[in-house]
């Protein structure tokens, strides 16, 4: 029993680094991407980003973030919110 649970979490730890790297080579190439990438991928991957993209114009983009500010906690500062918006309209927006 003892050594299946380690076995368990080892596997858990394993795929770790991988799904790390792959929500990074997602982004797209961009000096903000950094910000964008510290400030977003804390609590989920990336992928949220994607996922969203085909429909947000910039509006929405700024009530996402918003969001992710005020609802659940994003530790984003006051002059960090235009470059993350910006650089996810210009790339994930519908009207860039
Ligand atoms: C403090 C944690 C946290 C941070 C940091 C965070 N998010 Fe989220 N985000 C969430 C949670 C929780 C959800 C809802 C997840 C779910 O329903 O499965 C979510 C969902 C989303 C979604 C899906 C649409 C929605 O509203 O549910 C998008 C897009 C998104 N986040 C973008 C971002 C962006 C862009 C950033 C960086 C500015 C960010 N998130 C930072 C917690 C966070």
């Amino acid at each position: 029993m003892k050594r299946r649970n380690t076995i368990a979490l080892l596997a858990c730890l394993a795929t770790v680094p991988a799904y790390a790297g792959e929500a990074a080579l997602k982004l797209a190439d961009d000096p903000n991407a950094v910000l964008v990438r510290a400030r977003c991928s804390i609590c989920h991957s990336v992928d949220y980003i994607q996922m969203n993209s085909r429909f947000i114009k910039r509006e929405g983009w700024e009530a996402e973030v918003r969001k992710m500010v005020k609802v659940m906690g994003a530790p984003v500062a006051e002059d960090e919110f235009k470059p993350i918006v910006d650089y996810l309209t210009r790339y994930y927006g519908i009207d860039q």
